[in-house]
């Protein structure tokens, strides 16, 4: 059976970006394939949290992820520090991954430019933890954002040369993962780019945020002086307002719009307010979860127990099978 995989950082809230660039495609692969769902909180580090705040933000991830619709039943659930073997496969990777190539990667040349100050080797070796994560369960399919396409594609660069190098064929080459197809980003609401959480509160729609915040984001959201002809193309902020609505609205809804948009009778008003109220239907009952989740000790710890045996076990015989390719024996 094939083996799914996915991870999220312990950092802010998820947001419609996560849920539908990534999660939701987790979710739909749990009910079919050997599934791991981890918590990243070994790559938090890169940003030194302070370590009053790591457990509760591992919290709030988990109970948020749990609320979208991860099964502990059905996927095996953990955090990352409570698997030591990754950072054993980690040190291998780091052996067979060159500088050059950490060097050349997008995310880290965009931290470099971000922070300065902070440019640490556990930044550098991302794509190599990252690349640990996957391969400890030797995992097949990563569904992940678009964002990501050139961290799995590292990680099977690494994959590959190790089995090159040892002359095996023992990690798989795993693949991103998308129903779609194409790897999706989900744009935000300031007219730029993807909607993510460090590019401040107003770009993105979070799933704990109340219907009045969902509301006051959207109405506020760029938008241009309307189409002056038919069919018109539309603008990257339109674009964007139409990609939002095609994530959470009707089909007949969103029919209305195009047509309204293509004869020029469009009024972004009102547009916006449809936008909201399906938003708002569709992420209030998710949010009511997360707050039932988040205050029910009992299930978090229930969830992670299960799971982590489970991704032990796993992670335990990559190592004993890699020691053993590596050549390490005992005495
Ligand atoms: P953020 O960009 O908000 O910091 P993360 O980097 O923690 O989000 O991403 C977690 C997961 O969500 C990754 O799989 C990433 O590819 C996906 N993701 C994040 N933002 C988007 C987006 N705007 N569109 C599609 N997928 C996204
Ligand atoms: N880099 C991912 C992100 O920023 C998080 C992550 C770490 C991950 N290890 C992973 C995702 C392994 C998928 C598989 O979103």
């Amino acid at each position: 059976m094939e083996t799914i995989l996915s991870g999220m950082r312990p950092t802010g809230n998820i947001h419609l970006g996560n849920y539908f660039g990534a999660l939701i495609n987790f979710i739909k692969l749990q009910q079919t394939h050997r599934c791991f769902f981890f918590i990243a909180d070994y790559h938090s580090l890169t940003t030194h949290p302070n370590p009053k705040d790591l457990h509760q933000s591992v919290k709030t991830i988990l109970s948020q992820y749990l609320a979208c619709g991860l099964d502990p039943q059905k996927s095996t659930i953990y955090i990352q520090s409570s698997l030591p073997e990754v950072t054993e496969l980690y040190m291998y990777l780091n052996m067979i991954a060159y500088l050059g190539e950490l060097e050349r990667v997008t995310s880290f040349k965009d931290k470099v430019r971000q922070n300065p100050n902070n440019v640490n080797a556990g930044l550098l070796t991302y794509p190599t933890l990252m690349a640990s994560d996957i391969l400890i369960h030797k995992a097949n399919y990563v569904p992940v954002g678009k964002d990501q396409a050139q961290h799995l594609e590292m990680t099977r660069t690494f994959a590959q040369r190790f089995n090159k190098m040892y002359n095996v064929e023992y990690f798989p080459l795993p693949q991103a993962y998308n129903f779609k197809n194409e790897l999706l980003k989900v744009p935000g609401l300031d007219g730029s780019g993807k909607m993510g959480k460090s590019l401040g509160e107003a770009n993105a729609i979070f799933l704990v945020d109340s219907d009045t915040a969902i509301e006051k984001k959207i109405s506020r959201a760029k938008t241009d002086s309307g189409p002056k002809e038919t069919n018109e193309k539309k603008s990257v902020e339109i674009e964007n307002l139409f990609s939002l609505m095609s994530l959470v609205s009707s089909k007949e809804t969103i029919d209305y719009f195009e047509e309204k948009y293509n004869d020029c009778s469009i009024r972004y008003g009102d547009m916006k307010k449809q936008l909201a109220k399906d938003m708002i239907s569709f992420i209030s009952p998710i949010r009511e979860k997360i707050f039932e989740i988040q205050n029910n000790d009992t299930y978090l710890s229930d969830a992670i127990k299960q799971g982590e045996e489970k991704a032990r076990e796993s992670a335990r015989k990559t190592i004993r099978e890699v020691r053993e390719i590596i050549g390490f024996k005992s005495f």
